[in-house]
This record gives C-alpha cells, structure tokens and sequence, in this order.
C-alpha cells in the first residue's frame, strides 16, 4: 500500500518551474528558504500535499493558493518544522535566571505597576514560553506581585492551537523535574497540563515575523532557532527590528547555532557558560563607548612643554 502511494506521489505532475513558484511563494511571505540542502524535504512535502489535496498539477495549486489564504496555509503547515521540548537548551535558561531576571528585578522593583514584558517569536507548540514562564515562577521572589506579560507568537496556527491547551506528554516534558512537574502542571488524561497560574502569563498570537508587526517594547525577546530558515537579508532585518523593539538593557536570546555577529546592530554580547546573550546597550553606555572611541580616535594634540 505505501509503495503504491509513493509511486503516486513522485508521479504527480511537479516541473522545476512550478517548484521554483512554490519556493519563491513562501519565502516572499513568510521568509523561509529552501536552499539546495532542503530541496528533497520540500519536493517530498509538496508532492504529499498536492495529492492530499487533490491537485493534479503544480499550477492547480499555485492558482489556488494565489487566489485563497486557506490553500497556502496549508501547504505551509506541512513544510515548518516544530521541533521543541521544554528547557531545549539548559544554559539559555541559567543565563535568563542568573543574568537578566536579576538585572530587570533591580530595574524594575520600584515601578508601579511591575512589568515584565518577554516575547518568545516562533514559539511552535509552546513549550519556549511556559519554559520562561517557569524560570519567572520559580525565580522571581513574590513572582505573584508581578504583571508578567509573555507574548509567544507563531505563523503555524496547528501548533499555536497546541500551545494554548498546553497538554503535553512523552519525550516533550521528560526534561522536567519531578518537583517543576508537580508545581506547575497537572495530570490530565493524555499527560500533564499546565496550571492556571502559568498560563495566565503568556498569550498566544498568530504572527508571521516575515512582517514587522508592531508589539510594544519588551524587556527580552527569545528567538531561538528561527533565523537559521531564514535568508541573511531577511535574518538582518528581524534583528534590527528585536534590537528596535527592546527596551535599553534588554536581552535578545537566539538558537546555539543562530548569531548576529557581522550585523550592524549595537547589542553587546555576553559570553556565559555555553551561551552568548546579547545586550541592548543603555543610551549613557552608547554615548560613552562613542565618546571613548572618540577620543582614541582623536589625532595627539601637542601640550605644553612638548618639544
Ligand atoms: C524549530 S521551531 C523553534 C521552536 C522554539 N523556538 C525552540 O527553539 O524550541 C521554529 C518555529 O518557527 C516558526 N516560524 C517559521 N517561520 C516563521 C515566520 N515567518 N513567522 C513566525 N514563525 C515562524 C515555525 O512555525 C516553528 O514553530
């Protein structure tokens, strides 16, 4: 039975053309690539897609999806790739509890009322999200004082679905502790589910990051293993718009494999164990390192009593 579907598929109709307009549609609008390495995966992905859905050629499709959203996101939902578990990497999570949860705590104690704003962009099924929601829960003393505002956000309207039930089971929570599970979720028929108090902390948004949309200025943005689907163009312009929208101090946190150096944005960044964050640079600390370079760059004026 599978050999026979597979024969179908690869015997659908699908030129080197048509794929190019499939490439080219998505990457337009949603700024994901497939480049050579990830040819097989679309073609594959395409081709389950078009019989699913009963188109005979690639042009059926590319005219459906031009003229109707529902065609293009579905085809889109088979080819983003989701993969995401709770804590994904350790040291990420030390460095948002050792380094910048302190520093906002210190910052913002005083204010009234006491916000915490954190975006986590391209946050698939949710498990980023409630991972931060965690870390403040079991960071911040009287973590309850505070208005924490997650806004997790996903072009991927399956997995957001997923996200705002948050039920989870198997391999996705098995990085949790005993004691993390028992004070922040409860058994459910399927797995565990989150408790009220964590959810409460995030909102869960459709946002496709290919269109800057304006969300308010945060205290820290995670985007983790997002960029890397992206072109360089694309990758530099979602920095300049996270360094934008940061408040001064503020943390960007990315994927261990994603970084930003060569970019022309001012973060400064911060070697902590296995991790590199990257700092937005208060204004005072823009302006001195400007004026230090300045005077470096400044020629030696002859002084009083130079020969
Ligand atoms: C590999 S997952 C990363 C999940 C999580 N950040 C982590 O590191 O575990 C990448 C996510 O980025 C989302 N994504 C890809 N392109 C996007 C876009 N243009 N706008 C918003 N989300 C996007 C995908 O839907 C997917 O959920």
């Amino acid at each position: 039975m599978r050999a026979a579907n597979e024969r179908q598929i690869t015997e659908l109709e699908l030129s080197e053309h048509e794929l190019g307009e499939i490439r080219m549609l998505i990457e337009e609008r949603t700024g994901i690539c497939f480049d050579k390495s990830r040819e097989r995966f679309l073609v594959t992905r395409v081709r389950e897609h078009l019989q699913a859905r009963g188109f005979e050629r690639g042009t059926d499709f590319l005219r459906a999806a031009r003229k109707t959203n529902v065609e293009y996101e579905a085809l889109l939902e088979r080819l983003l790739t989701q993969e995401t578990t709770f804590f994904r990497y350790p040291a990420v999570y030390e460095a948002f509890q050792k380094r910048a949860l302190p520093e906002l705590h210190i910052k913002k104690f005083w204010k009234n009322p006491r916000t915490l704003r954190i975006w986590s962009a391209g946050c698939s099924t949710g498990e980023e999200p409630y991972s931060i929601a965690i870390t403040i829960a079991d960071t911040l003393s009287f973590a309850d004082a505070w208005n924490v505002e997650i806004l997790a956000t996903d072009v991927s309207r399956v997995a957001l679905k997923h996200a705002e039930n948050g039920s989870y089971s198997g391999r996705s929570i098995s990085s949790l502790s005993e004691a993390q599970l028992a004070a922040h979720f409860n058994p459910v028929k399927n797995g565990q589910q989150a408790k009220p108090r964590l959810r409460k902390m995030i909102n869960f948004t459709q946002m496709n990051l290919a269109s800057a949309v304006y969300v308010g200025r945060m205290d820290v943005i995670f985007c983790m293993n997002v960029l890397i689907y992206f072109s360089e163009q694309r990758r530099r312009s979602l920095v300049q718009h996270f360094y934008d929208t940061l408040e001064p101090g503020g943390y960007l946190f990315l994927g261990h494999s994603e970084s930003i150096s060569k970019m022309p944005v001012k973060f400064q960044a911060i070697v902590l164990n296995d991790c590199i964050l990257y700092r937005k640079p208060t204004a005072e600390e823009l302006q001195k390192s400007d004026s230090q370079k300045t005077d470096s760059q400044k020629p030696d004026l002859p002084t009083e009593g130079r020969s």
